[in-house]
């Protein structure tokens, strides 16, 4: 469980657009939200929705151009990272944040040994020498379950499975001890039982290191089962945020009712056909006034066409409280639903 009071990171009304020939991208708009220590932070969201972008900004890993963080706070401890220069931020990733991708082989290099890969990291951010640094390499890829460690620390990257490739990612990351991890589809590459094997090592590391972790993810069994938050993102905004449970039990946002009605079911028909959410997402570049899921969206208002929704925080029945940003939530509107 994790600890409520504490936040580690603070991501407070982010705004990333690209410059492209077709206008300015919102990328990324107005987006806030905390993680605690310990928490698992899933965000969810369909192709394009602004999750990678989100965190590649956490980081200040936008390519620029044609990227930019044009507003908001990134606060870390206190430190708000859009301030840091580039030292600190070198210091920063990799060490008090560190980010796994979807596939490792983008981020190893083929032609370093295991070993000497991790040691680098550990000699840049905690000064340790080259000796001292392989021995932790060696505890490090034991304690991602890498059988045989002093041996398969001498191997090179192709030597390794997928699976075994994002162990050593996570070993890697999980290296300096960071407050956060952010996994972007960690496994999406996998194939199922290695995808569970990992997501259970990310989930077992969060809780013996009371580490927090941002996982981004299409998929919304895996925030079912790992998750303690959740935020749903659509065209670059967050829509809908809650704890984990009472999402799933009572989605508010439609567009959450929407991908979570889109989820093949165990006790459903097998003749009943699955549903998908009727057209398509908007175009970043040209998004329309009100709210973005305005135009697909069947309980649309006429408010909802001509003016972007206010944040409405309401409770989520267990405690603790939901986000939405809905017109058919607010206090107005709110009796005017179902
Ligand atoms: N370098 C770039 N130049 C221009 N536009 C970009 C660039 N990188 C991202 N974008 C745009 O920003 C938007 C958000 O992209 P992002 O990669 O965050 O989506 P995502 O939610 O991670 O999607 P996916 O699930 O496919 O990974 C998209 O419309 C994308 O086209
Ligand atoms: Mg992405």
């Amino acid at each position: 469980m994790f600890d409520k009071k504490e936040t580690v990171l603070s991501v407070r009304n982010l705004g990333t657009r690209f410059m492209t020939s077709s206008g300015t991208v919102k990328a990324v708009d107005g987006v806030s939200f905390d993680v605690h220590k310990g928490e698992i932070f899933g965000i969810v969201g369909e192709s394009g929705s602004g999750k990678s972008v989100t965190n590649l900004s956490i980081l200040r890993l936008i390519p620029s151009p044609p990227g930019k963080i044009v507003e908001g706070q990134i606060i870390l401890k206190g430190k708000n990272l859009l301030e840091a220069n580039e030292n600190e931020l070198q210091m920063i990733r990799g060490g008090n944040v560190s980010m796994i991708f979807q596939d490792p082989m983008t981020s190893l290099n083929p032609l370093l040994k295991v070993s000497v890969q991790i040691a680098e990291v550990l000699e840049l951010h905690h000064g340790l020498s080259r000796k001292e640094a392989e021995k932790k390499v060696v505890e490090l890829l034991k304690a991602v379950g890498i059988p045989d460690a002093e041996r398969r620390a001498q191997e090179y990257p192709h030597q390794f499975s997928g699976g075994m490739r994002q162990r050593v990612m996570i070993a890697m990351a999980i290296g300096c001890n960071p407050d956060v991890l952010i996994a972007d589809e960690p496994t999406t590459a996998l194939d199922v039982t290695i995808q569970a094997q990992i997501l259970d090592l990310i989930r077992r590391l969060s809780d013996s290191r009371t580490m927090s972790v941002i996982l981004i993810t299409h998929d919304l069994g895996v925030v079912a089962g790992m998750c303690d938050t959740v935020a749903v993102m659509y065209a670059g905004r967050i829509v809908e945020q809650s704890a984990v449970d009472p999402l799933f039990r009572e989605p508010r946002h439609p567009y959450t009712q929407g991908l979570l009605a889109s989820v093949p079911r165990l006790d459903s028909a097998w003749s009943e056909r699955l549903y998908s959410i009727p057209g398509a997402p908007p175009n970043l570049a040209d998004l329309p006034a009100g709210c973005a899921f305005a135009p697909r969206c069947a309980y649309a208002l006429p408010v909802c066409r001509n003016a972007y929704p206010p944040l409405t925080e309401m409770d989520d029945g267990q405690g603790g409280k939901r986000l939405v940003r809905c017109w058919l939530h607010t206090s107005e509107n709110s009796g005017e639903q179902q």
